[in-house]
């Protein structure tokens, strides 16, 4: 990986997405080397992990120039929502270097639910109705929720670690819900509130890459985001996820790709927002049609575990593409195999969970079937690979059918070992 002629790559994050993505890039002949900042365990194989805070952008603009890097991937959206993007492409940054991920203003297409739910009703993108209200429109909201009808859809305008949405069936609790976010329940980022019609139907992701002109339609996936099996408990980051989901036929895709993908691409352009970078569309199927729930400036996590094994392109190729805006140069090549994911987690998660626990069997031969992707892992002083989050290892596997990966991610599952391990043993059970 010290080719002289290969590209140099920084990629930013730590979890079982930042993983997948590397695993990925790490295929390809066009990477010179790799490093990622901080990374994990898993990472740690494939490139270089590299110690620094991705929050100060100074710093990473030393290391950047340091290391000659030429392109940098970003994982999470924090650092795209704090203007990773908009760093490199100015003078302030010693080494002007392209971004996979938007600047500030696309990233407002998650940073802000406001901004979204507004972007979307100026290009007419099929959305759940709504309006926004902050603190001294508490009377107007109040009179706004009681004009709906339960289920009620609370949701903090900006980032809130995946907590800041709510539902319920009361609107008593829907007039208290709103009443604690706006008096700051999740700071600055329930200043507005969106209030929403509820959507119902079965939901599914779908990806997308592009360049600003062209785009790329990677596979969609499901993720299931509930704690406990059948969908009951506390929501996570994602416990599972399959590819491709079944609903997502020619017909719902085509629907997808008029109404939603290319009115949004056309929108940015609109506006003057020049994206490079993926954009995640969480989507809904209400009989037949797809909405839009959500939009994301980043790949999901666990949805990259099943994507990337599916992704038959040169990963690296595409990000040059994406660069230096030649995208529609590209058609995709997707396996037509199923791809799964199922996260072991460690026990307490989304609450509170011990970290520090040493992990065993990852060698086990029942892996040999399974790839698998470290989540919250890190090294531990005697070398010990340790669970270092609440999502610690994804095990995914690739098949012919849904229910043969689901085998071999289940047994890569049990073969891995730590203490107080949980997992949810129903992924894909609803297909
Ligand atoms: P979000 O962070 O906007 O994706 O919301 C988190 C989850 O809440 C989504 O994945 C959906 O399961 C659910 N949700 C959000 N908005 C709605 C809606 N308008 N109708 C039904 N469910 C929703
Ligand atoms: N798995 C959902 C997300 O990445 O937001």
């Amino acid at each position: 990986m010290t080719d002289k002629k290969g590209l140099h790559l920084l990629l930013i994050g730590s979890g079982g997405r930042e993983h997948a993505l590397a695993w990925k890039m790490a295929q390809s002949p066009r990477l010179g080397k790799l490093f990622i900042a901080p990374g994990n365990a898993g990472t740690a194989h494939l490139g270089t992990n590299v110690n620094l805070p991705t929050g100060d952008f100074e710093a990473l603009g030393r290391f950047v120039e340091a290391e000659r890097i030429d392109l940098i991937v970003v994982g999470p959206e924090d650092p795209l929502v704090a203007g990773i993007a908009d760093y490199f492409d100015s003078d302030r940054a010693p080494r002007r270097v392209p971004v996979i991920g938007p600047k500030c203003a696309g990233a407002q297409l998650e940073g802000s639910k406001d901004f979204a739910k507004a972007f979307m009703r100026r290009h007419n993108i099929p959305t759940a109705h709504y309006r926004s209200f902050t603190a001294d429109e508490l009377d107007v909201a109040e009179l706004y929720l009681a004009t709906l009808r339960p289920p009620y859809v609370l949701k903090a305008d900006g980032l809130a670690a995946g907590k800041g949405v709510l539902i319920v069936e009361s609107l008593h609790d829907a007039r208290e819900g709103l009443r604690r976010m706006l008096h700051g329940q999740f700071g600055a980022a329930s200043r507005t509130v969106v209030i929403e019609e509820y959507l119902d139907g079965i939901e599914c992701s779908v990806f997308v890459l592009t360049d600003g002109d062209g785009y790329f339609i990677l596979p969609e996936a499901k993720d299931y985001k509930r704690v406990g099996e059948g969908n009951t408990g506390l929501n996570t980051g994602g416990m599972g996820a399959v590819s491709p989901v079944s609903f997502a036929n020619e017909e719902f895709m085509r629907k997808v790709d008029e109404k939603i993908i290319r009115p949004t691409l056309k929108g940015l352009s609109a506006e003057s927002i020049d994206y490079r970078g993926f954009i995640f569309f969480g989507l809904i199927n209400v009989q037949g049609e797809p909405m839009v729930i959500e939009y994301n400036c980043r790949m999901g996590d666990p949805e990259t575990e099943v994507v990337m094994p599916r992704l038959m392109n040169d990963l690296v190729e595409l990000f040059e593409a994406t660069a230096h805006r030649r995208l529609q140069d590209y058609t995709p090549k997707i396996d037509p195999r199923a791809a799964t994911t199922v996260m072991l987690t460690s026990g307490g998660y989304p609450e509170a969970y011990e970290k520090g626990k040493t992990i065993s069997g990852l060698d086990d031969p029942r892996l040999d079937s399974a790839i698998v992707f470290h989540a919250g892992t890190s090294v531990g002083s005697d070398g010990a690979i340790v669970t270092s989050g609440g999502r610690v290892i994804a095990v995914s596997a690739l098949a012919d059918t849904v229910q043969e990966a689901l085998r071999r991610s289940y047994r890569g599952a049990e073969a891995i070992t730590f203490e107080k391990k949980y997992y949810r043993r129903d992924i894909g059970f609803d297909l």
